[in-house]
């Protein structure tokens, strides 16, 4: 089995202590920073923007992997890319011009991704595949950490690992929502490279950070 990326979402974390939560799961063995930017339109939840991650960038060295359930996209894409950003991934929904959103995060510096919800169908990224460096399978939907993993993703999830062995590119498949070490093997059975987990990695306190995540992976 080929090692799967452990991206935890900072969703679940100490929000009053965020750069030592970041340092922790960074030596607890995370691959990747999972950061949730919510806008209270497209989802129904706020978090935070690019000032914040600007200034959470100095904790780590490891990438950013921003996913946004913002609308619009467009206006933000600059800020996100000073701000540290790495991977920015957005949904399809979020503005008419998806193509277009892609090439401007290309063209600022990042690598794209692009999310899907429990109910958008795999062919909204057919027409972009070969110009992504990601696809984000939502296994709940948006908004909120701590929700039951959505079985019948599992389907798109192996559509998609189809989809993207037809094109011979190397674009990351990961999974995000209800993610645990009972659900996270059958994501990966089903064809996901990549782990998004919030509310499995941060349970228990720091000291656990390191066997959460080490439970996340395949044994
Ligand atoms: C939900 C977010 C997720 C969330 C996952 O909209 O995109 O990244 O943090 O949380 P858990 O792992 O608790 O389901
Ligand atoms: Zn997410």
């Amino acid at each position: 089995m080929a090692d799967v990326l452990i991206s935890p979402s900072i969703l679940s974390a100490d929000f009053a202590e965020l750069g030592a939560e970041i340092r922790r799961i960074d030596e607890a063995g995370a691959d990747m920073i999972h950061v949730d930017v919510m806008d209270g339109h497209f989802v129904p939840n706020l978090t935070f923007g690019p000032p914040v991650i600007e200034k959470l960038r100095p904790h780590t060295r490891k990438p950013f992997d921003v996913h946004l359930m913002i609308a619009p996209v467009d206006p933000f894409i600059e800020d996100f890319a000073r701000a540290g950003a790495n991977i920015l991934t957005v949904h399809p929904e979020a503005g008419p011009h998806l193509h277009r959103t892609i090439q401007a995060i290309r063209g600022a510096g990042m690598r794209p991704g692009v999310a899907l919800n429990p109910g958008s169908p795999v062919s909204l990224i057919e027409p972009v595949l070969e110009d992504i460096d990601l696809v984000l399978i939502m296994s709940v939907n948006p908004g909120f950490g701590g929700q039951s993993f959505i079985d019948s993703q599992l389907h798109k999830i192996a559509a998609v690992r189809e989809m993207i062995d037809q094109t011979g590119r190397d674009i990351i498949l990961e999974v995000d929502g209800g993610l645990n070490p009972k659900t996270a093997p059958r994501a990966i059975d089903a064809g996901v490279t990549a782990i998004v987990a919030g509310s499995a990695v941060f349970r228990g306190g720091p000291d656990q950070y390191a066997d959460n995540i080490a439970a996340l992976r395949p044994s």
